[in-house]
């Protein structure tokens, strides 16, 4: 009797474990594709997406055929089969359509700062661009503005880079503590918050009118950040030397606080506060 108790609780228990595909013989089982097609044709007939063809609109100069004059393309994409970013819509066009097209990407997460352009009207990366999905507007997108052009929207930016090692962008120090780190306090690492963030993609100080006339004297938004990014470092020993070469009519005061700097800074940063911080300390310390 007590044999017959277990059998039978076992072999409920082993009922209970079994998968449920232990109750279709094999033969009988379906594989996964036809149960897929079976639905779709009985239940739910698919229906073609219609395509949703976006117009971009993009600045075309190729310094191989310097006769010929910079021009807006046209390349229609479908964005049901597109990302949502415009890095995205340039890849597709440049894979699928025009291998020719010439831009700047790398990490497609807005940290290398090298797909900088001008879309839509403002400086921006185009990584962390939505495409605007009204297909009706068509989107223009053109190099960042009054810089010289290498190809197609990829600027020249050699003066920027010029500008950004003239401003010694690195720690300096007369003595270093004997065996040990430079350290700093929590305050004094908190100054360098909204400095230290920077990407240097150039998109505030190719939005700055005071850059566009002056960018052979004047350092511009994105390189005095970084000046002042130093200049507020409690291990950095240059200051004084730092200050000395903002001294000039127009290396630092040819900001005017216009703050399209600020208004157009992809990372959220605010350049033109970080320039009035040095205007203040050239001024009171
Ligand atoms: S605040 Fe200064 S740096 Fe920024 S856009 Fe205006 S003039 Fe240029
Ligand atoms: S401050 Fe902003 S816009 Fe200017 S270079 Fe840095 S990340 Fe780019
Ligand atoms: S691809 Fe690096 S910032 Fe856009």
């Amino acid at each position: 009797m007590l044999a017959s108790t277990r059998s039978t609780a076992a072999r409920s228990a082993a009922s209970l474990l079994r998968p449920a595909s232990r109750y279709i013989s094999t033969t009988q089982q379906p594989r996964m594709a036809e149960v897929a097609s079976s639905t779709a044709t009985s239940e739910q007939p698919t229906r073609e997406q219609e395509p949703r063809f976006k117009t971009f609109s993009i600045y075309r100069w190729n310094p191989d055929q310097p006769s010929e004059k910079p021009k807006m393309q046209e390349y229609k994409v479908d964005l049901n089969n597109c990302g949502p970013m415009i890095l995205d819509a340039l890849i597709k066009i440049k894979n699928e359509q025009d291998p020719t097209l010439t831009f700047r990407r790398s990490c497609r997460e807005g940290i290398c700062g090298s797909c900088a352009m001008n879309i839509e009207g403002g400086n921006t990366l185009a990584c962390l661009s939505r495409i605007n999905v009204d297909t009706a507007k068509e989107t223009k997108i053109y190099p960042l503005p009054h810089t010289y052009v290498v190809k197609d929207i990829v600027p020249d930016l050699t003066q920027f880079y010029k500008q950004y090692k003239s401003i010694q962008p690195y720690l300096q120090r007369d003595s270093h503590p004997e065996g040990q780190e430079n350290l700093q306090t929590i305050e004094e690492r908190k100054k360098l918050d909204g400095l230290y963030e920077c990407i240097l993609c150039a998109c505030c100080s190719t939005s700055c009118p005071s850059y566009w006339w002056n960018s052979d004297e004047y350092l511009g938004p994105a390189v005095l950040m970084q000046a002042y990014r130093w200049m507020a470092d409690s291990r950095d020993q240059a200051g004084p030397q730092r200050k000395a070469m903002m001294q000039n009519s127009m290396s630092l005061y040819r900001c005017h606080t216009i703050m399209n700097c600020a208004r157009t800074c992809p990372k959220g940063l605010n350049p033109g506060k970080a320039i009035q911080e040095i205007k203040k300390s050239l001024a009171f310390d």
